[in-house]
């Protein structure tokens, strides 16, 4: 399967075109048709679509990486370009979430679960395909599902909590998925917060696909808040992986993305606003 996958959203610019947002979304072309992964927090998805020249009504499916209002508050302005369409998803993106800032050396809290009802963007041509398992959405393009938290230094963000059955506790994420497309050099995986860890998520595409062969991980990857012996022992585990490139984006933070450049030199890249990543 030739691909070309195009950052649309992202928290930095790095064409001449576009604008930046606290955000993810990627436009992935292939000889099957196009897709959108995350659609970014709503302010710069149809911009930015138009500045790089991908027009959203003709992707086939749009696949949801987690509930957070940065990666599904563009739905309804990719649904109302698109009209009826799938979006997978993982059941729990309809959470209600938290996060628990500090902010002029307060404590406050912010709602930063998806900001629209189900109906809402069912009515505007929504149709939810909801799996918690891996799964194959196309030949060739797969979700990973839940994904099993086996490692011991990829912890969940204590600052990010979920209401469950009227319970608000840490945030365990099992709606973070990420997209896998099965390239003929190798698996590209696509993550959005990679809230699961990014060895975590690795590991548990190797399980499913049998394949250990990446060609490249793209997107967030979580990794600014964690300390920084957690830091390098995900660096440690990468460096044991088969993976040509690293494309870091989003919420992984200037701290974890120097040392990325650092570690794995021209193998880096960082994925802004229009950077495009062609197999
Ligand atoms: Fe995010
Ligand atoms: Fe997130």
């Amino acid at each position: 399967m030739k691909t070309r996958i195009t950052i649309l959203c992202e928290n930095l610019v790095g064409e001449l075109v576009g604008s930046g947002e606290h955000g993810f979304s990627a436009y992935i072309e292939t000889d099957q048709g196009n897709y959108l992964f995350d659609t970014g927090r709503g302010h710069s998805i149809v911009g930015n679509a138009l500045a790089l020249n991908k027009d959203l009504r003709t992707i086939q499916k749009i696949f949801l990486s987690h509930g957070h209002y940065d990666h599904t508050g563009g739905l309804p302005e990719v649904l109302e370009l698109r009209g009826k369409v799938d979006v997978h998803a993982h059941p729990h993106v309809f959470l209600d979430r938290i996060a628990v800032l500090e902010e002029n050396g307060k404590e406050i809290k912010r709602f930063v679960g998806i900001p629209y009802k189900a109906a809402y963007l069912e009515s505007l041509g929504a149709n939810f395909v909801f799996n918690k398992d891996f799964v194959e959405v196309e030949k060739g393009i797969f979700l990973t599902g839940e994904v099993p938290r086996n490692t011991s230094f990829e912890k969940p963000d204590p600052r990010l909590l979920s209401e469950i059955d009227g319970r608000v506790n840490q945030d365990i994420f099992l709606d973070d998925q990420s997209l896998i497309l099965d390239t003929d050099k190798g698996l590209v995986v696509i993550l959005g917060c990679a809230h699961s860890g990014v060895i975590n998520i690795i590991q548990h595409v190797i399980n499913k696909t049998g394949k250990d062969k990446f060609h490249a991980i793209l997107g967030g990857t979580h990794l600014d808040f964690l300390t920084p012996e957690q830091l390098e022992a995900s660096i440690k585990s990468l460096k044991e992986m088969k993976i040509d490139k690293i494309g870091v984006s989003h919420c992984t933070g200037m701290r974890a993305a120097f040392r990325f450049h650092q570690e794995f030199g021209d193998r880096f890249f960082y994925g802004c606003v229009g950077s495009v990543l062609e197999v």
